[in-house]
């Protein structure tokens, strides 16, 4: 079959059983988030394993105060552009804020995020309802990486940004959701915003890999936003980041030092965690 090599994946590619793989033989799994091609390149060539097209962009690129603004024209805009400045990392993007609240949407969106977005698998929050979801478009084959803890797009709900999962009910709750959306198929799961103690339980659980962002050095990979990494964050800086542009002279640097850290275990320490 003829494959245009300028967007055919390279033969090098990071690959959705390879990360299942990696949980298996106990190797971290590192990702960061991006929004351009020039970003996407320099994160490709420091061998990081996973960029996300995160929503997040509606705060840190477009300057508004929540993620609830991003659309999915933004998204795909932004997957797409990112994808460019890919070879080997798996890219996945972020289905936005109600762009999933029913399985026709879910599909219509994720086609979008795939095929022009070229993204390789989509992110969504929470489970419940999203378990069905979640089932939907990977019964179609696309890979899914559900979100649980502190799930931004419920930033009105859960009343700010802040831990989840701290008190015992809590727990057990986030618990059985992570049960249960790898259950429905998902094939990654970000942790975000929960006790270590909880995210280690949950990761000895679960056969598929957790990344987590504030949940502990045990899950089987982290990720950071960029802006985050690279000290860009204004005010004060959240507890679970980590400036890794402090004492080294460049992004490419700052960008193989995060490698380093997360894949020795040195990243986060007890200092980043709750
Ligand atoms: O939108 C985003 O960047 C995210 C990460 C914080 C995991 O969801």
């Amino acid at each position: 079959m003829y494959a245009n090599p300028a967007t055919a994946p390279s033969r090098n590619a990071v690959t959705v059983p390879q990360l299942h793989a990696r949980k298996r033989a106990g190797e971290k799994i590192v990702m960061v988030t991006a929004y351009d091609a020039s970003f996407a390149a320099a994160v490709d060539a420091a061998g990081i394993d996973v960029v996300l097209v995160g929503d997040s962009l509606g705060m840190v690129v477009q300057g508004e105060s929540s993620t609830l603004p991003v659309t999915l024209d933004h998204m795909v805009y932004h997957s797409a552009a990112v994808a460019r400045g890919l070879h080997t990392a798996l890219l996945i993007a972020d289905l936005p804020f109600m762009s999933y609240a029913t399985r026709e949407q879910a599909y219509a969106s994720a086609a979008r995020l795939i095929g022009e977005g070229r993204a390789a698998m989509v992110k969504l929050e929470g489970a419940g309802w999203a378990g069905d979801v979640i089932h939907a478009l990977s019964e179609r084959d696309i890979p899914v990486c559900a979100h649980l803890g502190l799930t931004p797009q419920s930033v009105h709900k859960l009343g700010g940004y802040r831990v989840q999962g701290r008190d015992e009910d809590r727990a057990e709750r986030l618990f059985q959701d992570a049960r249960s959306v790898a259950a429905a198929g998902a094939d990654l799961l970000v942790l975000e915003c929960v006790p270590s103690a909880l995210a280690e339980r949950i990761t000895a659980e679960l056969a598929i890999p957790t990344i987590g962002i504030g949940a502990g050095p045990h899950c089987d990979g982290q990720v950071l936003v960029m802006y985050d990494l690279l000290g860009l964050t204004p005010g004060k800086r959240p507890r679970f980041s980590k400036n890794f542009l402090a004492g080294h002279d460049s992004i490419q640097a700052a960008l193989h030092a995060y490698a380093d850290a997360v894949r020795s275990g040195v990243f986060p320490a007890p200092e980043h965690s709750y």
